[in-house]
C-alpha cells in the first residue's frame, strides 16, 4: 500500500525553564503588542507577571485577559469576545497560556481576526480560509496537545453538543512546553489531562489514518505516559514524572494533529456536551467498549500497544496480547480514579442512547477514520455496553 503522508507541526521548544524564551520568540514573530490569554489558576501561580516581564524586556506591550468559565468546554461566544479585545488593542501576537481550553480560545480568537464569520460557521474540517495573527502556545497541563494541533473544541450553545473547528489555519506558530509549569497542576487535572494525552496517542494508532511516522511517535508516547502518568498523579512534585509526561503529551499532540482521533472522541462528544463532563472522563467512561468493538480489525496494533504499555507479550497469541492492552488500560484508569463506565459518572438514563448514537454518528469527520464501519445501531451497542 502506498500512503501519502503530510506531517505538520508548529515550531516546538521543549524543556525545563523554556518559558524564559517567550520574549525572544514573540519578538521573532514581530510582536509589538501582545494579548496574553490565561486562566485564574495560572495567574495565581505567578506566571503571568513572569511572562509580562519577559515581553516588556523585549519592548513588547502586553494586555492580560483572564478567562473564567463554568462549563468544561468554552462556548462559542468566548473566542468571539476575545477576538474583539485583541482587535481593540491592535494585538499583533496572541499568547495562550493554560490548559487546552485556554489554548483553543487563543487559537480561534486569532483566526477570527482575519476571517469574517462566527465560530459556528467554521465547525468541521478545513473551513477557516485565512491564517490568523501569529500565536504562541504555552501549556500548563500535560495535556491536551492543543499547543501543537490545528483543532479547537467549543460548546455549540444551540445544540449543547461539543464541536471541533479543525483547520490548518489554526495551527500555532510556536509551542513552548516547559514541564515546570505543570508542577502546580492539581491531581485530578493531572489524571484527566494525562489520560486525554494517552488517548491522543492510542486512538490514532488504531485508526485508518495511522501512518509509519505517527505510529513511531505514538508508540514512544504510549510507553512514556503509561510509565509516568501514575508517578505524576501520585506526587505532583516528581520532576522526572512531570518532564516525561510533558514530553509524552506533546508527542501525542503531534500524533493527534497528523492522524486525528476517531471513535472514542466521536462517542464522547454527546456525553461531554449533555452532562458537562470534563473531557478526560467523557473518554474513559466509553473507551473500553469502543476498543473492544474495533479490536478485531487491528489485533496486531493492539498487541503492539500492550507491549508499549510494558506488558509481557512473549509466548502469547496476537489476540491474547491485544486483549492485554485493554486489561492494562482498565487497570491504569482505575488506579487514577477515572470512570470506566457511564454508571461511574451517575449517567444511567438508557433512554438517551438513541439520541447520543445519532449525534455521534453525525461526527463523520472522526468516524470515517474508524477501522470498523459503524452504523447508528453499532454505536447504540457500544453505548449500551458502557453502562
Ligand atoms: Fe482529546
Amino acid at each position: 500500500m502506498f500512503q501519502n503522508i503530510n506531517f505538520t507541526t508548529p515550531s516546538i521548544i521543549f524543556g525545563m525553564d523554556t518559558l524564559n524564551q517567550v520574549g525572544k520568540q514573540a519578538k521573532k514573530l514581530g510582536a509589538s503588542r501582545v494579548l496574553l490569554l490565561t486562566g485564574p489558576n495560572v495567574q495565581k501561580a505567578g506566571y503571568v507577571e513572569k511572562v509580562a516581564a519577559l515581553l516588556k524586556a523585549e519592548s513588547i506591550e502586553v494586555e492580560v485577559n483572564i478567562q473564567g468559565r463554568n462549563t468544561p468546554e468554552p462556548a462559542t461566544h468566548i473566542p468571539e469576545a476575545v477576538a474583539e479585545v485583541a482587535k481593540n488593542m491592535k494585538a499583533d501576537v496572541i499568547i495562550g497560556m493554560g490548559g487546552g481550553s485556554v489554548l483553543d480560545v487563543a487559537k480561534m480568537a486569532s483566526a477570527l481576526l482575519t476571517n469574517p464569520l462566527k465560530v459556528r460557521d467554521y465547525f468541521g474540517r478545513e473551513k477557516v480560509p485565512n491564517r490568523g495573527i501569529p500565536t504562541i502556545m504555552i501549556p500548563t497541563t500535560s495535556g491536551t496537545g492543543a499547543e501543537v494541533t490545528k483543532h479547537a473544541i467549543f460548546l455549540d450553545e444551540e445544540t449543547q453538543v461539543k464541536k471541533a473547528v479543525a483547520s490548518s489555519a489554526l495551527l500555532p506558530n510556536v509551542a513552548i512546553i516547559d514541564p515546570l509549569l505543570t508542577v502546580s497542576c492539581p491531581q485530578v487535572v493531572t489524571a484527566n489531562a494525562g489520560i486525554d494525552a494517552l488517548i491522543h496517542a492510542v486512538e490514532p494508532f488504531v485508526s485508518k489514518n495511522a501512518n509509519p511516522v505517527t505510529d513511531c511517535i505514538a508508540l514512544k508516547a504510549i510507553s512514556l505516559m503509561t510509565k509516568w502518568l501514575g508517578p505524576a498523579f501520585a506526587d505532583g512534585d516528581d520532576l522526572d514524572a512531570r518532564y516525561n509526561m510533558a514530553l509524552g503529551s506533546v508527542m501525542a499532540g503531534l500524533v493527534l494533529n497528523n492522524s486525528g482521533t476517531s471513535i472514542v472522541h466521536a462517542l464522547a462528544y454527546p456525553i461531554g456536551g449533555e452532562y458537562h463532563v470534563p473531557h478526560g472522563p467523557s473518554l474513559t467512561c466509553i473507551i473500553l467498549p469502543c476498543f473492544d468493538y474495533i479490536m478485531l480489525a487491528r489485533q496486531e496494533k493492539f498487541a503492539l500497544m500492550a507491549e508499549a504499555m510494558g506488558e509481557r507479550i512473549e509466548g502469547l497469541t496476537t489476540r491474547e496480547a491485544a486483549e492485554l492492552s485493554l486489561i492494562a488500560l482498565e487497570d491504569l484508569l482505575k488506579k487514577l480514579n477515572l470512570p470506566t463506565t457511564l454508571t461511574h459518572l451517575n449517567i444511567t438514563d438508557r433512554s438517551r442512547v438513541d439520541q447520543w448514537a445519532i449525534d455521534a454518528h453525525a461526527e463523520q469527520r472522526l468516524l470515517s477514520r474508524a477501522v470498523r464501519k459503524l452504523s447508528v445501531d453499532d454505536i447504540k451497542i457500544i453505548y449500551n455496553n458502557s453502562f
